[in-house]
């Protein structure tokens, strides 16, 4: 009889979900929430030919160091800045992750939050139920349009690219920045390269949808906030380090900029008396991005499709480092 290999689930995730692994390993399933390891699963590290991760939970070289069968990772997460890729790829571990099965609900969500903080949703909302919507004003609330202003996009991969499509579609005029020029987006959208300063200068909306690494990381920080519109929001549902937290909240404090709308922040989650919950120009929703059920029950399964390849040998659907397959 052949042992079926130990897989480490870092959480609970809903019935069904883990369907396609059930059959083929031996899984230890984590609590519900988890910012970390628990202490369950640290004490079959040593066992483990597979993890299945959340962003949540931090894989360093020293907790590989304690796996020693490792085989394969998997991240239900398009981002894999939770793992020490490096310290997998010298040890020929690959990494799975979930591109494309979230493009379309990170974007809506993008979408959703800057409609939201343009047109100031949250503040009007508390004000009719507190009793503050006294009259049609015709002052009152009053934000940001969306057609004929510029979105500038950082970062045009697969969601830069759907929010441009939405974008475009509210008659938003969209320039982007990015390593890459994508000439098909230029033709079909009326998109405009522009590079990182010019793109900060001339757009009313600046949309951040760049992976986190050392060059990414509080990209926007106070000189690049000092670079934007007075009259500019700045949307960040990529990753929260990406921004540079109180640089945003001086800018925020004292109207460098307009307005924040936040999906992602640094750290997470932001404590409850956190200075951004105190502005009434940010905007801060608890990292949902991709949470539609479609859409966590498809990275859910690709997830485990990226897994049994690992265990399988064969290699994985999405790998963030393909290099461990070159010889
Ligand atoms: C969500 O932030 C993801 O990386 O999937």
């Amino acid at each position: 009889m052949t042992t079926l290999p130990t897989v480490l689930v870092t959480h609970t995730l809903p019935d069904g979900w883990l369907e396609l692994l059930q059959d083929h390993c031996r899984l230890i399933i984590g609590p519900p929430d988890a910012n970390e390891f628990s202490s369950d699963l640290v004490a079959h590290l040593g066992e483990a030919e597979g993890i299945y991760s959340l962003l949540t939970i931090q894989i360093s070289a020293e907790t590989l160091s304690k796996a020693p069968r490792l085989r394969v990772i998997s991240n239900m997460a398009v981002g894999f800045d939770n793992i020490d890729v490096a310290a997998c790829t010298r040890r020929g571990i690959p990494v799975g992750h979930t591109p494309g099965v979230l493009t379309d609900g990170t974007a809506d969500l993008t979408m959703a939050i800057l409609l939201a903080a343009a047109r100031r949703l949250l503040e009007a909302n508390r004000d009719a139920r507190e009793g503050r919507w006294t009259t049609w004003s015709p002052t009152g609330w009053l934000g940001a349009d969306l057609h004929g202003a510029i979105l500038g996009i950082v970062g045009m991969g697969k969601i830069g690219q759907a929010v441009a499509r939405r974008a475009h579609g509210f008659g938003l005029r969209i320039v982007y920045c990015d390593s890459v020029r994508r000439p098909e987006v230029e033709k079909d959208l009326h998109a405009s390269w522009l590079n990182f300063n010019d793109l900060l200068q001339k757009s009313d909306f600046v949309c951040l949808h760049v992976p986190l690494n050392p060059d990414t990381y509080q990209l926007m920080n106070a000189d690049s906030l000092k670079k934007m519109k007075k009259t500019a929001i700045l949307i960040n549902t990529s990753r929260g380090p990406v921004v540079d937290t109180l640089a945003l909240i001086q800018a925020l404090q004292e109207n460098w900029i307009c307005g924040a709308a936040l999906d992602v922040t640094d750290p997470e989650p932001l404590p409850l008396n956190h200075p951004l919950f105190e502005l009434d120009n940010c905007l801060v929703v608890p990292h949902i991005g991709s949470a539609t059920w479609n859409t966590r029950r498809r990275m859910a399964e690709l997830a485990c499709e990226n897994l049994l390849a690992g265990l399988e040998g064969k290699h994985l659907l999405y790998t963030a480092n393909p290099e461990v397959y070159r010889d």
